[in-house]
Protein backbone atom coordinates (compact mmCIF):
# COMPACT_ATOMS: atom_id res chain seq x y z
CA UNK A 1 0.00 0.00 0.00
CA UNK A 2 0.91 3.49 -0.93
CA UNK A 3 3.03 5.39 2.31
CA UNK A 4 2.42 8.98 1.32
CA UNK A 5 -1.06 10.09 2.07
CA UNK A 6 -2.30 12.73 -0.78
CA UNK A 7 -5.92 13.15 -0.73
CA UNK A 8 -7.95 14.49 1.88
CA UNK A 9 -11.53 13.95 2.29
CA UNK A 10 -13.96 16.79 3.87
CA UNK A 11 -17.39 15.85 4.25
CA UNK A 12 -19.13 19.54 4.06
CA UNK A 13 -22.61 18.39 2.96
CA UNK A 14 -24.54 18.69 6.10
CA UNK A 15 -27.46 20.84 7.26
CA UNK A 16 -25.73 22.75 10.01
CA UNK A 17 -29.12 22.47 11.94
CA UNK A 18 -27.53 23.75 15.15
CA UNK A 19 -26.27 27.27 14.01
CA UNK A 20 -29.63 28.03 12.09
CA UNK A 21 -30.06 30.62 11.14
CA UNK A 22 -26.63 31.66 10.48
CA UNK A 23 -26.45 28.60 8.16
CA UNK A 24 -29.66 29.00 6.43
CA UNK A 25 -28.17 30.24 3.42
CA UNK A 26 -24.64 29.46 3.85
CA UNK A 27 -22.46 26.49 4.95
CA UNK A 28 -21.40 25.76 8.46
CA UNK A 29 -18.08 25.47 7.31
CA UNK A 30 -17.76 29.13 6.39
CA UNK A 31 -18.87 29.92 10.06
CA UNK A 32 -15.22 32.57 11.10
CA UNK A 33 -13.13 31.23 13.90
CA UNK A 34 -12.11 35.51 14.30
CA UNK A 35 -10.73 35.82 11.03
CA UNK A 36 -10.97 32.41 8.72
CA UNK A 37 -13.74 30.11 8.13
CA UNK A 38 -13.77 26.44 9.71
CA UNK A 39 -13.22 24.88 6.41
CA UNK A 40 -9.83 27.03 6.09
CA UNK A 41 -8.77 25.37 9.38
CA UNK A 42 -9.15 21.67 8.23
CA UNK A 43 -7.31 22.77 4.79
CA UNK A 44 -4.32 24.27 6.28
CA UNK A 45 -3.85 21.30 8.77
CA UNK A 46 -4.47 18.49 5.34
CA UNK A 47 -1.32 20.67 3.79
CA UNK A 48 0.56 20.69 6.67
CA UNK A 49 0.62 16.81 7.11
CA UNK A 50 1.77 17.52 3.06
CA UNK A 51 -1.63 16.49 1.55
CA UNK A 52 -1.86 18.03 -2.31
CA UNK A 53 -5.51 17.20 -3.06
CA UNK A 54 -8.52 18.40 -1.19
CA UNK A 55 -11.97 16.46 -2.20
CA UNK A 56 -14.74 18.57 -0.80
CA UNK A 57 -18.08 16.37 -0.12
CA UNK A 58 -20.67 18.99 -0.69
CA UNK A 59 -24.46 19.48 -0.74
CA UNK A 60 -27.24 22.24 -1.71
CA UNK A 61 -26.07 25.87 -0.12
CA UNK A 62 -21.86 25.03 -0.21
CA UNK A 63 -21.42 27.16 -3.19
CA UNK A 64 -19.25 29.55 -0.92
CA UNK A 65 -16.96 26.57 -0.24
CA UNK A 66 -15.89 26.41 -3.72
CA UNK A 67 -15.70 29.91 -4.33
CA UNK A 68 -14.08 30.25 -1.03
CA UNK A 69 -11.31 28.20 -2.32
CA UNK A 70 -11.29 29.47 -6.30
CA UNK A 71 -9.53 32.76 -7.60
CA UNK A 72 -11.40 35.63 -6.52
CA UNK A 73 -10.94 37.94 -9.98
CA UNK A 74 -12.68 40.91 -8.74
CA UNK A 75 -11.49 41.09 -5.20
CA UNK A 76 -7.95 40.56 -6.15
CA UNK A 77 -7.94 43.27 -9.07
CA UNK A 78 -9.81 45.98 -6.22
CA UNK A 79 -7.14 45.15 -3.22
CA UNK A 80 -4.22 45.59 -6.14
CA UNK A 81 -6.09 48.77 -7.35
CA UNK A 82 -6.63 50.12 -3.78
CA UNK A 83 -2.61 49.32 -2.75
CA UNK A 84 -3.81 46.81 -0.26
CA UNK A 85 -1.07 44.22 -0.92
CA UNK A 86 -1.41 42.50 2.59
CA UNK A 87 -4.84 41.59 1.96
CA UNK A 88 -4.32 40.61 -1.68
CA UNK A 89 -1.74 38.48 -0.61
CA UNK A 90 -3.56 36.85 2.41
CA UNK A 91 -6.57 36.34 -0.35
CA UNK A 92 -4.24 34.62 -2.70
CA UNK A 93 -3.07 32.33 0.20
CA UNK A 94 -6.15 30.85 0.97
CA UNK A 95 -4.70 27.59 -0.80
CA UNK A 96 -0.99 27.09 -1.65
CA UNK A 97 -0.76 26.61 -6.08
CA UNK A 98 0.50 23.18 -5.27
CA UNK A 99 -3.10 22.18 -4.19
CA UNK A 100 -5.84 21.05 -6.11
CA UNK A 101 -9.34 21.54 -5.03
CA UNK A 102 -11.75 18.77 -5.85
CA UNK A 103 -15.68 18.88 -5.80
CA UNK A 104 -18.19 16.02 -5.36
CA UNK A 105 -22.04 16.56 -5.22
CA UNK A 106 -23.53 14.20 -2.47
CA UNK A 107 -27.27 14.75 -3.58
CA UNK A 108 -28.85 12.68 -0.39
CA UNK A 109 -27.54 13.53 2.94
CA UNK A 110 -27.56 9.73 4.05
CA UNK A 111 -24.89 9.88 6.35
CA UNK A 112 -21.59 10.31 7.16
CA UNK A 113 -20.28 6.84 5.78
CA UNK A 114 -22.31 7.70 2.90
CA UNK A 115 -20.65 10.85 2.25
CA UNK A 116 -17.04 8.75 3.01
CA UNK A 117 -17.91 6.98 0.29
CA UNK A 118 -19.40 9.48 -2.12
CA UNK A 119 -15.17 10.33 -2.29
CA UNK A 120 -14.29 6.88 -3.42
CA UNK A 121 -14.57 7.56 -7.13
CA UNK A 122 -11.22 10.00 -6.84
CA UNK A 123 -9.50 8.43 -3.68
CA UNK A 124 -9.38 5.02 -5.45
CA UNK A 125 -6.92 2.93 -3.87
CA UNK A 126 -5.36 5.12 -1.81
CA UNK A 127 -5.57 5.16 2.18
CA UNK A 128 -6.44 8.88 2.56
CA UNK A 129 -7.20 11.48 5.50
CA UNK A 130 -10.52 12.50 6.52
CA UNK A 131 -11.51 15.73 8.19
CA UNK A 132 -14.06 16.97 10.10
CA UNK A 133 -14.24 20.50 10.01
CA UNK A 134 -15.86 21.54 12.94
CA UNK A 135 -13.65 19.90 15.02
CA UNK A 136 -11.15 22.48 15.05
CA UNK A 137 -8.16 20.87 16.85
CA UNK A 138 -4.82 23.19 17.98
CA UNK A 139 -1.79 20.99 17.77
CA UNK A 140 1.83 22.17 17.92
CA UNK A 141 2.27 19.49 15.36
CA UNK A 142 -0.69 19.93 13.36
CA UNK A 143 -2.73 16.88 14.03
CA UNK A 144 -3.27 15.12 10.69
CA UNK A 145 0.67 15.55 10.37
CA UNK A 146 1.20 13.31 13.42
CA UNK A 147 -1.48 10.65 12.72
CA UNK A 148 0.88 10.94 8.73
CA UNK A 149 3.83 10.11 11.29
CA UNK A 150 1.64 7.26 12.59
CA UNK A 151 0.54 5.70 9.45
CA UNK A 152 4.07 5.48 8.18
CA UNK A 153 5.30 3.24 10.89
CA UNK A 154 2.09 1.20 11.00
CA UNK A 155 0.50 1.55 7.70
CA UNK A 156 -3.24 0.77 8.80
CA UNK A 157 -6.14 2.79 9.54
CA UNK A 158 -5.86 5.22 12.41
CA UNK A 159 -8.61 7.29 14.66
CA UNK A 160 -7.88 10.88 16.11
CA UNK A 161 -9.36 10.18 20.02
CA UNK A 162 -9.18 11.62 22.63
CA UNK A 163 -11.22 11.06 26.24
CA UNK A 164 -14.22 12.94 26.99
CA UNK A 165 -16.72 12.84 29.87
CA UNK A 166 -19.02 9.74 30.56
CA UNK A 167 -22.33 11.97 30.14
CA UNK A 168 -20.83 12.48 26.82
CA UNK A 169 -20.60 9.04 24.75
CA UNK A 170 -23.83 10.07 22.90
CA UNK A 171 -22.56 12.15 21.01
CA UNK A 172 -19.27 9.98 19.42
CA UNK A 173 -18.13 6.80 17.92
CA UNK A 174 -16.55 5.18 21.37
CA UNK A 175 -14.07 2.97 20.94
CA UNK A 176 -12.58 -0.31 23.22
CA UNK A 177 -9.02 -0.64 22.72
CA UNK A 178 -5.78 -1.96 24.42
CA UNK A 179 -2.53 0.42 24.79
CA UNK A 180 -0.15 -0.82 22.07
CA UNK A 181 2.33 2.21 22.58
CA UNK A 182 3.21 5.78 24.32
CA UNK A 183 -0.40 7.78 22.84
CA UNK A 184 -1.33 4.59 20.85
CA UNK A 185 -4.01 2.12 21.32
CA UNK A 186 -4.69 -0.94 19.25
CA UNK A 187 -9.03 -0.74 18.67
CA UNK A 188 -10.61 -3.97 19.12
CA UNK A 189 -14.54 -2.67 18.91
CA UNK A 190 -16.42 0.74 18.26
CA UNK A 191 -19.73 2.08 18.22
CA UNK A 192 -21.41 4.86 17.38
CA UNK A 193 -22.77 6.95 20.07
CA UNK A 194 -23.40 4.84 22.83
CA UNK A 195 -25.23 5.97 26.21
CA UNK A 196 -23.10 6.81 29.17
CA UNK A 197 -24.77 3.36 30.48
CA UNK A 198 -23.48 0.88 27.78
CA UNK A 199 -20.53 2.82 26.45
CA UNK A 200 -17.37 0.38 26.33
CA UNK A 201 -15.44 3.18 27.34
CA UNK A 202 -15.13 7.10 27.25
CA UNK A 203 -12.56 7.01 24.43
CA UNK A 204 -14.10 9.41 21.37
CA UNK A 205 -13.42 9.44 17.80
CA UNK A 206 -12.91 13.26 17.33
CA UNK A 207 -13.24 14.38 13.51
CA UNK A 208 -9.93 12.80 12.35
CA UNK A 209 -8.67 9.81 10.74
CA UNK A 210 -6.50 8.06 8.05
CA UNK A 211 -8.35 4.88 6.43
CA UNK A 212 -7.27 2.75 4.32
CA UNK A 213 -8.84 2.50 0.37
CA UNK A 214 -10.93 -0.98 2.19
CA UNK A 215 -13.23 1.00 4.26
CA UNK A 216 -15.46 2.08 0.67
CA UNK A 217 -15.90 -2.15 0.32
CA UNK A 218 -17.38 -1.93 4.00
CA UNK A 219 -19.43 1.22 3.27
CA UNK A 220 -21.03 -0.31 0.13
CA UNK A 221 -22.39 -3.19 2.44
CA UNK A 222 -23.62 -1.11 5.39
CA UNK A 223 -26.78 -1.10 6.34
CA UNK A 224 -28.15 2.76 8.09
CA UNK A 225 -27.35 2.19 11.81
CA UNK A 226 -27.93 5.18 14.42
CA UNK A 227 -30.33 7.67 13.59
CA UNK A 228 -31.01 5.86 10.53
CA UNK A 229 -28.05 6.97 8.56
CA UNK A 230 -25.15 5.13 6.77
CA UNK A 231 -22.29 5.43 9.64
CA UNK A 232 -19.10 5.11 9.06
CA UNK A 233 -18.63 3.62 12.62
CA UNK A 234 -20.50 0.56 11.20
CA UNK A 235 -17.81 1.18 8.25
CA UNK A 236 -15.02 1.09 9.86
CA UNK A 237 -16.33 -1.67 12.64
CA UNK A 238 -16.41 -4.19 9.62
CA UNK A 239 -12.55 -2.98 8.63
CA UNK A 240 -11.48 -3.88 12.05
CA UNK A 241 -12.79 -7.24 11.43
CA UNK A 242 -10.22 -7.43 8.57
CA UNK A 243 -7.25 -4.96 9.23
CA UNK A 244 -5.33 -3.85 11.94
CA UNK A 245 -6.83 0.03 13.39
CA UNK A 246 -5.25 2.27 15.29
CA UNK A 247 -6.14 4.84 18.26
CA UNK A 248 -4.05 7.43 18.29
CA UNK A 249 -4.15 10.24 21.37
CA UNK A 250 -3.66 13.21 19.27
CA UNK A 251 -1.43 16.29 21.15
CA UNK A 252 -3.57 19.21 21.21
CA UNK A 253 -6.61 21.20 21.96
CA UNK A 254 -10.27 20.39 20.30
CA UNK A 255 -12.91 22.47 19.60
CA UNK A 256 -16.05 21.17 18.77
CA UNK A 257 -17.26 23.89 16.44
CA UNK A 258 -20.75 21.69 16.17
CA UNK A 259 -21.79 23.23 19.17
CA UNK A 260 -22.21 26.55 19.83
CA UNK A 261 -20.22 26.56 23.59
CA UNK A 262 -17.42 24.90 21.60
CA UNK A 263 -17.52 27.66 18.88
CA UNK A 264 -17.61 30.26 21.51
CA UNK A 265 -14.44 28.76 23.20
CA UNK A 266 -13.02 28.48 19.91
CA UNK A 267 -13.55 32.02 19.25
CA UNK A 268 -11.66 33.29 22.56
CA UNK A 269 -9.31 30.95 22.05
CA UNK A 270 -7.87 32.31 18.74
CA UNK A 271 -8.74 35.74 19.55
CA UNK A 272 -6.41 35.07 22.33
CA UNK A 273 -3.43 33.83 20.17
CA UNK A 274 -4.11 36.51 17.49
CA UNK A 275 -1.73 38.68 16.65
CA UNK A 276 -3.14 41.97 16.57
CA UNK A 277 -5.87 41.04 18.56
CA UNK A 278 -4.46 39.16 21.87
CA UNK A 279 -3.82 42.49 24.25
CA UNK A 280 -7.03 44.08 23.13
CA UNK A 281 -9.13 41.28 23.44
CA UNK A 282 -7.07 40.35 26.60
CA UNK A 283 -8.10 43.50 28.16
CA UNK A 284 -11.69 43.08 27.21
CA UNK A 285 -11.74 39.55 28.55
CA UNK A 286 -11.12 40.92 32.00
CA UNK A 287 -13.74 43.45 32.32
CA UNK A 288 -16.71 40.92 31.52
CA UNK A 289 -15.68 37.94 33.48
C1 LIG B 1 -19.46 12.11 13.74
C2 LIG B 1 -19.20 10.60 13.81
C3 LIG B 1 -18.78 10.20 15.23
C4 LIG B 1 -17.59 11.04 15.66
C5 LIG B 1 -17.93 12.53 15.54
C6 LIG B 1 -16.70 13.37 15.84
O1 LIG B 1 -20.63 12.40 14.47
O2 LIG B 1 -20.35 9.89 13.39
O3 LIG B 1 -18.44 8.83 15.25
O4 LIG B 1 -17.23 10.71 16.98
O5 LIG B 1 -18.38 12.86 14.22
O6 LIG B 1 -17.00 14.73 15.86
P1 LIG B 1 -21.43 13.81 14.29
O7 LIG B 1 -20.69 14.79 15.16
O8 LIG B 1 -21.37 14.14 12.84
O9 LIG B 1 -22.82 13.54 14.78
Amino acid sequence: MKQKISKAVFPVAGMGSRFLPATKATAKEMLPIVDKPLIQYAVEEAVAAGITDMVFITGRNKRAIEDHFDKAYELEAMLEAQGKLELLRTVQSVVPKHVNCIYIRQAEPLGLGHAVLCAQPIVQDEPFALILADDLIDGKTPVMKQMAEVFVRHTCSVLGVQDVPRASTGQYGIVSSNNLEKDIERVYGIVEKPTPEVAPSTLAVVGRYILTPRIFHHLENVKPGSGGEIQLTDGIAALMAEEQLLAYRFNGIRYDCGSKLGYLQAQVAFGLKHEELRAGFAEYLKTVV
